[in-house]
């Protein structure tokens, strides 16, 4: 297929069944070209049967389409080799993962957990969980009120003790792109170890964890045109061989006596039960579409309608956009305030002319208590986006207020 076709919304079959939505809420999930969709109906009208167990055909099939998933995803960030790749249900589990095994064996009373404060709460909460089982203490780095963390904050904010440093390459509220590799650079010169939450970035920009050095990535596939369900933790095999495994049961072991057990090898000591192949090879068509469009493409289209929706809301009085002042820094997220406007009203208004928003704290409510409000409105959009989305959202920007009853 031609970029040009693979850019458009005809290849996503939710805007047959809601015809003229402009759907700007890609951060929270991205809709499903049909690539995705047929790959996944394939695989269950053509290789279903539960994978790594059965020893006939049909079983054999469902686990090469499982694995090869995992070589796709191991190509997509550059990882060095399949065990590094541990499939989860979402960004949030693969967090948690790490917070659970890792952080279970190598955190201890008095260590410090170093959190940037833009942090999703899924990138907060198993933190805070695992301080408060092991004593240890949970510390902050701060940003600017647009949003930019500084090398120096963080060589300031690491001490001997800071087992862990947990932060997004791109927040979902601010859009801006981190520092990843110098953040890594700076937490290895002081044996930290660096969780990378990568749920907002992997779906936007080419990411190469070994380019990156980071210890942890976390992403969901939903994020990024593919399945609910789906999520990927790369951790560093000299790290993840040396981690006991997070949820036991089926298929995560070696061998089983009544008095215990000896665990599988990476990557299947990590994956307990029935994995969701469905969701694997969705995840693996969504790759697919990446790459056949290409990070050029994406970025740039991205680019062009943050830039075009940037510079519309920059025209209108009361809006006040949340982060950088240049739209590039952005990556198609633009949060923002309506004065005198609740965000959940904001949100109302633009449902009643059939576009997709979010309003509330996005899962970020201490970011929002850092930056003094209780709530925002959040337009978050991807490469399918148009014009014509972008033309509608700054004209019914335009008229929020109005409608909430304000003159002018
Ligand atoms: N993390 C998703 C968002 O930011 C749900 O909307």
């Amino acid at each position: 297929m031609m970029n040009k076709e693979l850019l458009s919304k005809q290849n996503f079959p939710v805007f047959d069944a809601y015809p003229g939505l402009a759907y700007l809420d890609n951060s929270a999930t991205q809709q499903k070209p049909r690539q995705v969709i047929e790959a996944v109906n394939r695989y269950y009208c053509e290789e279903n049967a539960n994978p790594l167990r059965g020893l006939y055909e049909l079983s054999v099939k469902a686990t090469d389409a499982y694995e090869g998933a995992r070589t796709a995803v191991k190509g997509f960030i550059g990882a060095k080799s399949e065990k590094e790749i541990i499939f989860t249900r979402n960004a949030s589990e693969s967090l948690n993962l790490i917070a659970y095994s890792w952080g279970r064996e190598n955190i201890k009373a008095d260590d410090e957990i170093l959190v940037a404060v833009s942090e999703h709460h899924s990138d907060l909460l198993p933190w805070q969980i695992l301080a408060k089982q092991k004593g240890a203490v949970i510390r902050y780095l701060e940003c600017s009120q647009s949003g930019e963390y500084t090398a120096q904050a963080l060589r300031k904010a690491l001490t001997p003790k800071t087992k862990l440093f947990a932060v997004a390459q791109i927040s979902n509220v601010f859009g801006r792109l981190n520092p990843i590799k110098e953040f890594t650079d700076i937490c290895h010169e002081n044996k930290t170890v660096i969780v990378c939450d990568g749920a907002q970035s992997v779906p936007h920009i080419p990411v190469d964890v070994q380019e990156l050095g980071v210890d942890f990535l976390a992403f969901s596939a939903h994020k990024m045109l593919g399945p609910m369900g789906m999520g990927v933790l790369y951790g560093k095999e000299e790290l993840l061989e040396k981690m006991p495994p997070f949820l036991s049961g089926g298929e995560m072991i070696e061998y089983v006596t009544r008095e215990g057990a000896t665990y599988a090898e990476l990557p299947h000591k990590f994956e307990a039960g029935t994995v969701n192949a469905g969701g694997a090879v969705g995840l693996k068509a969504a790759i697919d579409y990446i790459n056949e469009l290409g990070f050029e493409a994406i970025e740039r289209r991205e680019d062009e309608l943050t830039k075009l929706a940037f510079e519309g809301m920059k025209k209108i009085p009361y809006v006040n956009i949340i982060g950088a002042d240049d739209p590039h820094d952005h990556h198609g997220i633009l949060t923002f305030t309506i004065e005198g406007v609740h965000p959940h009203d904001i949100a109302a208004v633009f449902d009643s002319e059939n576009i997709a928003i979010r309003a509330g704290h996005h899962c970020a409510q201490p970011l929002h208590q850092f930056l003094g409000v209780q709530s925002t409105a959040r337009m978050s959009l991807a490469f399918y986006n148009d014009e014509k989305d972008i033309e509608r959202f700054v004209s019914v920007l335009g008229s929020v207020r109005r409608k909430m009853g304000y003159g002018g």
